[in-house]
């Protein structure tokens, strides 16, 4: 029970201080993979994606190169704005940016982050090796972002939500993540979704228990970020990353299990924080999907797909959904 006086106690002013409570107050216990990414995961992140076990980036740059002009003489027919939803590097963008200029393309392009610094990283790149390319970075959450963009521009809007991010949502999540995208969006609009497809249990395991335990120090990177954010005593020694993959759901799960009876202390939220013996702590899903699955949220959340693009191995999709 939560009595009055405490939820008074915590009147938050900052959103991951108010996670942090509610997932480690939690049963089971939880913690928000979003917060994976202040500066040090960012640069684990980036380690990652160069892993030999992590096939999901190479496959998605591999679509990207062999059938960029096919996606892209799908997408457009006209002038566009470009927008991507947490464009990161903006690796794979770019590629497409080389088949689009080839073609004379006439278009705008508006990456969204609500990292102001990841936007600022990318600008400049882009800057530097685009420079005939218009920019115009949107820094905020994706839905009052896109709200922003279409009271601006009534052009033909593509948008790009790549690198299996919807992937860090449930089903139902993404449908309804989809489904509210679909609200801002207009007919004749697309939107390109890259998801991780169903394969080789041991392939996807690999990709997140890597033999050099850059995953593992992902994960264990927020308890870090918790113990300097919010002045907590994670003994980071104490837990051990353990991957769980589910072939029948396709669920790609990540958990931090305590080895020992503990108590974390977190100085910020006065909490002490009970873990009993090798009780786990949620930390990610990053689920795989089939084609029928795919197929369920195009419909659900109301596009029709108009086609879908493979690398060789077919590991990875990304899909052009369309507004009709
Ligand atoms: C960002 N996201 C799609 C990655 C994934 O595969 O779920 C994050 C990640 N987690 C562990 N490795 C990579």
């Amino acid at each position: 029970m939560v009595s009055p006086e405490s939820h008074s106690r915590h009147a938050f002013s900052n959103p991951f201080a108010e996670d942090v409570h509610k997932g480690l107050t939690a049963t089971p216990k939880y913690l928000l993979s979003r917060y994976f990414y202040d500066a040090a995961g960012d640069q684990l992140f980036q380690k990652i994606m160069d892993l030999p076990e992590y096939y999901l980036t190479r496959c998605e740059v591999e679509i990207f190169q062999k059938h960029g002009e096919a996606i892209f003489r799908k997408l457009a027919h006209g002038p566009f704005d470009l927008i991507e939803l947490g464009a990161g590097d903006g690796l794979k963008t770019q590629i497409l940016f080389g088949h689009l200029f080839h073609k004379n393309a006439d278009f705008g392009y508006l990456p969204i982050d609500i990292s102001g610094h990841a936007l600022e990283q990318l600008e400049e790149t882009l800057r530097k090796e685009w420079p005939q390319l218009s920019v115009t970075p949107v820094e905020g959450e994706y839905f009052s972002a896109l709200q922003a963009i279409d009271r601006l521009s009534d052009r033909q809007k593509l948008v790009l939500f790549l690198g299996s991010n919807i992937g860090n949502m449930n089903q139902d999540q993404g449908a309804d993540f989809l489904r509210q995208l679909r609200r801002q969006m207009h007919p004749g609009d697309g939107l390109l979704v890259g998801f991780d497809l169903k394969k080789d249990p041991d392939t996807v395991l690999a990709a997140y228990h890597d033999a050099q335990g850059v995953t593992r120090e992902f994960n264990l990177n927020l308890l870090r970020r918790i113990n300097r954010e919010l002045g907590a005593d994670f003994n980071l020694s104490a837990f051990r990353h353990c991957p769980v993959y589910n072939p029948l759901t396709g669920d790609m799960k990540s958990y931090l299990v305590s080895e020992k009876q503990q108590t974390v202390r977190i100085e910020a939220l006065e909490l002490e924080i009970p873990f009993r013996k090798w009780e786990a702590v949620d930390m990610e899903l990053s689920k795989k999907y089939d084609q029928n699955e795919i197929a369920w949220l195009a419909e659900y959340a109301g596009f029709t797909i108009e086609d879908w693009f493979f690398d060789d191995k077919e590991y990875f999709t990304d899909v052009l959904f369309r507004v009709v």
